[in-house]
């Protein structure tokens, strides 16, 4: 029987009597990746010149021809980054927008790209365009109908924040394409969640956090390019490699703890050897399985991720809990063993946040012993 729940807890740093209930937001590394992540760090600090001039190049690449084999990709088309934010503004950044130029997101874009994508208009003249997507959905009509001739760039997510939505993305490429828009893919959340083949997705870029649902240590994230787009890219620090091209730019954005990074590999094993699903339950409509990810995710480690919001009665009846009311518009993920069963001993919390329904460990283990069995 694979191991879940408390079983668990010694794989982590986490400090006793903290139930983190959160590993959509930021992550949690574990204690084997952090340990890898360190022995780089002890290799720079034997010989930090050796290192950074003379093993870092090379060690870069093979780890990023590591996380190119999960994502379906050539590691050459891929550079490493800090977090999705720095790959969006990235891209956003290296393209030339005009007055009249518009740049699709939408009501369920994470909320520091719009940001991003609010400060490119205000210096360009470009516009935000941002349709609202209502759940449940049925396909990209609410997104793509918003491309027009003048959409220079979409940003779709791949699973999106607030909903846990998976956006049928080679649908939105085909239609940007038309229209001769280009497309950058915020899959912050994709990677260890979904399977990935990112070329076959058709978009220009893809970004993707590796600190999430890959367990590397914080400051681990990756940005593709389609082989002709890389040309157009620039990293947001412009260091030694500008004009060298796309991996030489992106490889040195000065001196920094390269370590995050580095561990990419460590944190692709530890999800390796991840427990493999149990059976998914079926998730009730408006939730079907089509239309949103189901808020059981099996394909990240032990974890089961529950994007809380506004509109999930549906699923919360399935749970065997009590529907908060509408003012519910927590966006907290939760992170648990798979699969919760229906009133599986499970305490209804009356804290308004959704994020607390699950508040006592003791639920969160008899849940999981129930359906580990
Ligand atoms: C859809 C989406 N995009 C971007 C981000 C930003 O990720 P990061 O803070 O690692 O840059 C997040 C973070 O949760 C996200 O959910």
């Amino acid at each position: 029987m694979p191991e879940f729940g408390r079983a668990l807890r010694r794989k982590f740093r986490l400090e006793s009597g903290v139930d983190f209930l959160n590993h959509g937001s930021f992550g949690a590394a574990p204690v084997e990746v952090l340990d890898a992540a360190a022995r780089w760090r002890e290799q720079m600090e034997a010989n930090p010149d050796h290192f950074l001039r003379d093993v870092l190049p090379g060690a870069l690449r093979n780890a990023a021809r590591d996380l190119g084999r999960l994502i379906g990709a050539d590691g050459d088309d891929l550079v490493f980054v800090e977090n999705a934010t720095t790959a969006i503004n990235a891209v956003l950044r290296s393209l030339d927008f005009k007055p009249g130029d518009e740049i699709l997101i939408n009501s369920q874009s994470y909320g520091a790209v719009r940001q991003a994508v609010r400060y490119i208009c205000e210096r360009t003249g470009a516009k935000a365009v941002e349709p609202h997507v209502a759940i449940p959905v049925d396909g990209p009509e609410q997104l793509v109908h918003a491309i027009s001739e003048r959409t220079r760039l979409v940003i779709v997510d791949h699973i999106s924040s607030p909903t846990g939505l998976v956006w049928p993305v080679e649908k939105v490429v085909g239609a940007a394409r038309k229209r001769g828009a280009l497309v950058l893919v915020d899959g912050a959340h994709a990677p260890g969640q979904l399977e990935l083949d990112v070329p076959a997705l058709g978009a220009d870029w893809y970004t993707g956090n590796c600190h999430k649902w890959l367990f590397t240590p914080r400051g681990c994230a990756f940005l593709w390019s389609r082989a002709d787009r890389k040309a157009m890219l620039h990293p947001l620090a412009i260091s030694h490699g500008y004009g060298k091209g796309f991996t030489e730019e992106f490889d040195w954005p000065g001196t920094r703890d390269f370590s995050s990074w580095l561990a990419v590999s460590a944190g692709l094993r530890f999800f390796s050897t991840r427990p493999q699903p149990v059976s998914v339950p079926p998730v009730p409509t408006p939730m079907t399985r089509t239309s949103i990810l189901p808020p059981v995710s099996f394909h990240s480690s032990s974890a089961v991720v529950f994007s809380w919001t506004s509109g999930l009665a549906g699923f919360s009846n399935w749970l065997g809990c009590t529907a908060p009311g509408s003012e519910a518009r927590s966006s907290f993920a939760l992170s648990m063993a798979p699969g919760i069963p229906p009133a599986a001993g499970v305490s209804t919390s009356s804290a308004p946040r959704w994020t607390r329904i699950f508040r006592r460990s003791i639920d969160i283990d008899s849940g999981i012993t129930s359906i580990s069995l």
